[in-house]
């Protein structure tokens, strides 16, 4: 049985469409019921209506609480027998409650290699720290930001010259091999989550392809 997603989206929602392409295989162990926003604008609501899977507006700022809008949130994805939810690019924060009610069936994306880079602006951050490597991680969601047992990583060069923009695309290219990986192992019970840790019944297998740029164009 395909483990039914839910996908929490704000903006763009590139790693929805990431998701949404691997769903299509008839043998991917997940299959996405619905998407949500939480602003009425985002860019991925359109890539939800072309897939054809249902999406919904739940407007944070029609409530009074984070509280509230959590409950209607819950609502919406118990409804939609949602089993497994995927936080991509959703850019609030959620109550107690809610985090503790999907506990270890919640996974969140976020571009560096945690616990390193916590929280906005990533990319900024790791230029000005100098760091060389840098990359994305998914991870199960817990109370506190970008905080939970890490499910995968995927490591990305920081190359000569670049700025945030260019830094953010490449890890963003990560980004959309990393979340299909780590939702398969989730979702086909692959791994599963001991104490604060991810553990599997067998080895997490290969990572999937990092980045592309060609290395020998950059180093001698
Ligand atoms: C990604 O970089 C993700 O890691 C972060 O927000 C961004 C969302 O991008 N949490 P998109 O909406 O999936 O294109």
């Amino acid at each position: 049985m395909r483990k039914h997603v839910g996908v929490l989206i704000s903006g763009r929602g590139s790693n929805l469409g990431a998701l949404i392409e691997t769903c299509k295989a008839h043998d991917y162990p997940a299959k996405i019921v619905l998407v949500v926003s939480n602003v009425p604008s985002a860019q991925g609501l359109l890539r939800a209506e072309a897939a054809l899977i249902p999406a919904l507006v739940i407007n944070h700022k029609d409530f009074a609480s984070r509280e509230e809008f959590d409950a209607v949130l819950d609502n919406a994805l118990n409804e939609a027998g949602v089993e497994l939810l995927c936080n991509a690019g959703f850019m609030r924060l959620h109550s107690e409650g809610f985090v503790a009610h999907w506990r270890d069936r919640h996974l969140n994306i976020h571009p560096s290699l945690l616990p390193a880079f916590r929280g906005l602006h990533t990319h900024p951050r790791v230029l000005d720290a100098g760091v060389m490597i840098t990359g994305c991680t998914v991870h199960f969601v817990r109370a506190e930001m970008d905080t939970g047992p890490i499910v995968a990583q995927a490591a990305v060069p920081v190359l000569p010259g670049d700025t945030p923009e260019s830094l953010g695309a490449r890890v963003l290219e990560a980004e959309h091999h990393l979340y299909p990986h780590a939702l398969k192992l989730v979702a086909s019970g692959e791994v599963r989550v001991e104490g604060e840790h991810v553990v599997g019944t067998t080895p997490i297998g290969p990572q999937p392809p990092l980045f592309s740029p060609p290395l020998d164009e950059h180093f001698d």
